[in-house]
């Protein structure tokens, strides 16, 4: 399960467009997906042709009246297509910061709400305001993962400051690491600016910039008036093209980021010591992880392991029988082999790890 929350307190630089066609093209692919709103100005939910009036409740009633009740958030769940639901919003949002600006844990309300419900769903896409305040700043620390769309214009990286200095507020005050990705939006390729922006983004993000560029398309600008997502509206045009090549990036990045950061780190795993067996995995960015296999009934929740240095290697040393052990790692509730363990085994759910003793 993922959280991905979109970015960049500059207007209309294709937060929303991302968020939308990003969560319908995941969804198309079989994920599991819920579109979070967090913009009083509902763009997100218009353009799912969702208006006020269709829902009785929204993001306003969660963050402000939240008390822990599953029930009510799921109440507020909108669902849209097979895959993909909504959580939706509305103007009086916007009244929402001053009226949370006196409670507790008030930039906590929004990962909070969603916890109960988070297991559900592969990805959590969240659409923010164009503002760096506090509904931001719920959907920051909400968050595993940062989408910054950067439009290819004049002064589209002023003020970007602003949003990476929250960014590392987060990582540094609250211990909140979020990996952060930008992402080349209304790119017209017949102009020089869009090609000096290009290069000035790469420069500034170097390899944490998306390989797909999202070009300009009208198709896009006119499914949104529709109310509909570029899936559903035209599966022709290049915005459909660009949106289906971030999802693939998407989808293939987490593990990909695993393996490679494992050989950089040379993490030797599974490795026989004097007491016991070492079990590394190389993961910088995960809330949590578990080991699980047939030597503790397959039940993660046994077997937790440390990133002891904080350097994104969460280890544990498992006293096993000899003979042969079939095991998983599970990354922030994602079941996947030891990226560093070539030997694997067919097993009913799938190929596993295996380790010879
Ligand atoms: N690739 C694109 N090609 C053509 N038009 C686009 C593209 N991406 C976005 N647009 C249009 O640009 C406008 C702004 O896009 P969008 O609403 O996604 O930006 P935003 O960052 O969410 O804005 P805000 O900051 O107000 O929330 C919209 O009219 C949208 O349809
Ligand atoms: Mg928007």
């Amino acid at each position: 399960m993922r959280i991905i929350t979109i970015a960049n307190q500059k207007g209309g630089c294709g937060k929303t467009t991302t968020a939308i066609n990003l969560s319908a093209c995941l969804a198309q692919n079989g994920k599991k997906v819920l579109l979070i709103d967090v913009d009083p100005q509902a763009h997100a939910t218009l353009g799912l042709g969702v208006k006020p009036g269709d829902f009785d409740y929204s993001l306003y009633d969660i963050l402000t009246n939240f008390s822990g009740d599953i029930q009510a958030i799921k109440e507020s769940i909108l669902n849209i297509s097979p895959n993909l639901s909504l959580i939706p919003s509305e103007v009086i949002l916007s009244a929402a910061e001053q009226n949370l600006s006196q409670k507790k844990e008030r930039e906590f309300r929004l990962s909070k709400a969603i916890e109960p419900v988070a297991s559900d769903y592969d990805f959590i896409i969240l659409d923010c305001p164009p503002n760096v305040g506090l509904l931001t700043f719920n959907a920051l620390l909400a968050a595993h993962e940062v989408i910054i769309p950067i439009e290819s214009s004049f002064f589209s990286l002023h003020g970007l400051g602003k949003l990476m200095e929250t960014i590392n507020l987060i990582s540094r005050k609250c211990g909140h690491k979020l990996r952060v990705k930008a992402l080349t939006t209304i790119y017209d390729c017949r102009t020089r600016i869009s090609e000096e922006v290009l290069a000035e983004i790469k420069r500034c993000f170097q390899e944490s910039v998306f390989k797909t560029i999202i070009r300009v398309n009208v198709k896009l600008k006119e499914a949104a008036s529709f109310g509909k997502a570029i899936t559903d509206y035209c599966q022709k045009c290049t915005g459909y093209v660009d949106y289906m090549d971030l999802c693939m990036e998407v989808i293939n990045m987490e593990l990909k980021t695993v393996v490679e950061a494992a050989k950089d780190k040379k993490i030797a795993s599974p490795k026989k010591l004097e007491n016991g067996v070492l079990f590394k995995i190389y993961s910088p960015q995960a809330s949590n992880v578990f080991l699980a296999g047939d030597f503790n009934g397959w039940k993660p929740e046994r077997e937790p392991l440390f990133d002891i240095k904080g350097d994104g290697v969460w280890q544990r040393i498992v006293d096993l029988e000899p003979g042969r052990h079939q095991y998983k790692f599970v990354v922030d509730g994602k079941w996947i082999k030891d990226p560093e363990n070539p030997d694997i085994l067919e097993g009913p759910f799938g190929e596993n790890s295996i380790c010879d003793l």
